[in-house]
């Protein structure tokens, strides 16, 4: 279960990712899927607007995680790509997922075996026609995020 959206560039990927921000709740976790520069930080950027983050979103490609804490609820933005460097169990991603805030985490196929069985995936596909077009496929694992996927899809350009 879940749906489908086209977004013809990143501007439109920043108001998708708006959407979502008054939808989320404490502990909920979602993954961004898709190749290098599909926009899984752009979107991440847009979710942040939409929890009401003014500050600007920094990709966590280096500290592996950021938290930004002024919004409704808190963001923790994670980037495993450069994780064979330092170690997944020295994170503590568990206590993130058990925090106050809600976690989205880029590359998370290396972190594999510490994910949760529920969670919300957000993959995102180039457009090897155009540059700045981009497909996104939104699926909610388990009932929870089946809920919030359907939330948001009826959100949706309202
Ligand atoms: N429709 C679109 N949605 C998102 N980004 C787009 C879109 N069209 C063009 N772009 C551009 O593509 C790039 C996406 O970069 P971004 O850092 O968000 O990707 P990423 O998936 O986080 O990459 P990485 O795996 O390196 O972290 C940006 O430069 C953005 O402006
Ligand atoms: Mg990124």
């Amino acid at each position: 279960m879940g749906f489908t959206k086209k977004l013809t560039n990143d501007q439109a990927t920043i108001a998708f990712g708006k959407e979502l921000g008054p939808l989320v709740q404490p502990g909920d976790v979602i993954l961004l899927d898709g190749d290098l520069g599909a926009g899984k930080t752009t979107f991440t950027k847009g979710l942040a607007q939409g929890l009401g983050i003014k500050r600007h979103i920094k990709s966590p490609t280096f500290t592996l995680i950021r938290e930004y804490q002024e919004g409704r609820i808190p963001l923790y933005h994670m980037d495993m790509y450069r994780l064979e460097q330092t170690g997944a169990a020295d994170l503590g991603l568990e206590e993130y997922f058990d925090g106050d805030g809600v976690s989205v985490i880029e590359w998370s196929q290396f972190v594999k075996d510490l994910l949760p069985d529920d969670y919300l995936m957000v993959h995102l596909e180039k457009d090897p026609d155009d540059d700045n077009r981009r497909m996104l496929t939104i699926e909610g694992k388990g009932p929870h995020y089946q809920k919030l996927a359907q939330e948001w899809e009826e959100a949706d350009g309202k």
